[in-house]
């Protein structure tokens, strides 16, 4: 049986390098021994990616892209279709959890500095990813066809008018309409069943492949391969990702999973955070909603958009709110850039970049919170407040990274 089976891995072998591709990936690709808690979040995503392709081709089978059944295909889904119901919670709540992970992947890369050289390309090719995310939960949430669909991609999709010039004529263009209506749905179908996912695959592929180039960082953020055993030319530090690191993430994803189902089983709507409650109501385009606010996710940059009240330079306020939403996620990518720390990782470095980054996240939390909120007075000072905050830690960075007090990074891995 063995014997058969080398034979016909030799016969693969011969017309495609799959011993070699696994060796180069998998078995020899040596990653460095003390990987923690925050490594969980790569495999996650990639786990949350797969879901939401599997259940969105399930979906995809019974809703209908037209806007006068999308809702009651949606619900159909709900009632009528065979574990429909779970199906799309798989799928409401893998995007919210998508985002969660995202998150903690890209909070784990600031902390121990994997955005900084030799991981430059590898950061951007993430935010590239992050980019595509954000529209395809932007493209799908408009598919149910809700008032929340509805309203909330007509806040999104307006925000282009107050471009000068063209603005009214982009506006048009995207939505193949006056106002958001049937066509825009199609298209917006398209995008998200289709050309996003795509996308998305495409670069996570690559994404994959820029890691491996250059290796994966690690908490203590030194370089592994600048130690390899002189006979091997194995770094010392490293151990094969499988079976080490693929038996570590089965323990991830298994503490993933529990989180996951008890959400989808106990609370899918999550208090109206993953569903929002207003999107339960068809769309009605003479009718808006007392409230617009996007999912949690997009909060934070949504209180950005709504920070600036006031024309100045002679730009319309408008303009100016939809320049600082952009600008709070782009300015991501200026991170490798930015941070001029001799050291990489947190543990490392001085009180200054732990004090701007607990006030960057408490400056993420609270907008993402505002966000949610209809805009009194008092919240929208509050969100200029923590805007002013929020980029204070990218802005500054260049001048506490290279002031700070950091300690020596050691030789070796440390635990
Ligand atoms: C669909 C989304 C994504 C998937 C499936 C994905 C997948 C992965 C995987 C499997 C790894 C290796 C395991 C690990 O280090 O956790 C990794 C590493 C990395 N990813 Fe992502 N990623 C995604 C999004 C992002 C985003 C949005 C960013 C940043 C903007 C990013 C930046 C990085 C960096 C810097 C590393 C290397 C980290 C290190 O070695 O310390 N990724 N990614």
């Amino acid at each position: 049986m063995s014997e058969q089976k080398n034979s016909f891995l030799e016969w693969i072998d011969k017309r495609f390098p799959m011993t070699a591709t696994w060796r180069a990936h998998l078995s020899e690709y040596y990653a460095p021994k003390n990987f923690n808690f925050w490594y969980f979040f790569g495999s996650l995503a990639l786990l949350v990616l797969v879901n939401q392709l599997i259940t969105g081709i399930f979906l995809t089978m019974s809703y209908k892209p037209d806007s006068s059944l999308a809702f009651a295909s949606v619900e159909y889904i709900m009632r009528d279709v065979d574990y429909g119901w779970l199906i799309r919670y798989m799928h409401s709540t893998g995007a919210s959890m998508f985002f969660v992970v995202v998150y903690l992947h890209m909070f784990r890369g600031m902390i121990y500095g994997s955005y900084r050289k030799p991981r430059e390309l590898l950061w951007l090719i993430g935010m590239a990813i992050f980019f595509v995310l954000m529209s395809l939960a932007f493209t799908g949430y408009i598919l149910p066809w809700g008032q929340m669909s509805y309203w909330g991609a007509q806040v999104i999709v307006s925000m282009f008018e107050a471009i000068p010039f063209i603005g009214e004529t982009l506006h048009n263009w995207i939505l193949g309409d006056y106002m958001l209506s049937d066509a825009a749905l199609n298209r917006f179908f398209a995008y998200h069943v289709v050309t996003l996912p795509v996308l998305i695959v495409v670069l996570v592929f690559v994404h994959v492949i820029a890691l491996h180039e250059v290796g994966s960082n690690n908490p203590d953020g030194i370089e592994i391969k600048e130690n390899k055993n002189p006979e091997t030319k194995i770094p010392v530090d490293g151990i094969p990702f499988h079976p080490y690191y693929t038996v570590k993430d089965i323990f991830g994803v298994i503490g993933f999973l529990i989180v996951f189902c008890g959400i989808i089983f106990f609370a899918p709507e999550m208090g109206g955070y993953f569903l929002e409650y207003n999107n339960f109501i068809p769309a009605n385009m003479l009718q808006t909603p007392d409230h617009i606010a996007p999912v949690w996710y997009f909060t934070p940059y949504y209180s950005m958009l709504r920070a600036v009240t006031v024309n100045f330079l002679g730009v319309d306020a408008k303009l100016w709110g939809v320049i600082l939403m952009v600008a709070g996620v782009a300015i991501f990518c200026f991170l490798p850039w930015l941070d001029r720390s001799p050291v990489k990782s947190i543990r490392y470095k001085g009180p200054i970049f732990k004090t701007f980054l607990t006030l960057f996240v408490i400056s993420f939390f609270v907008l993402g919170w505002l966000g949610t909120q209809p805009p009194t007075p008092f919240y929208t000072l509050l969100a200029q407040i923590f805007s002013v905050v929020y980029f204070a830690f990218f802005i500054l960075m260049p001048i506490y990274s290279k002031i700070d007090k950091t300690k020596p990074e050691p030789k070796r891995v440390t635990k």
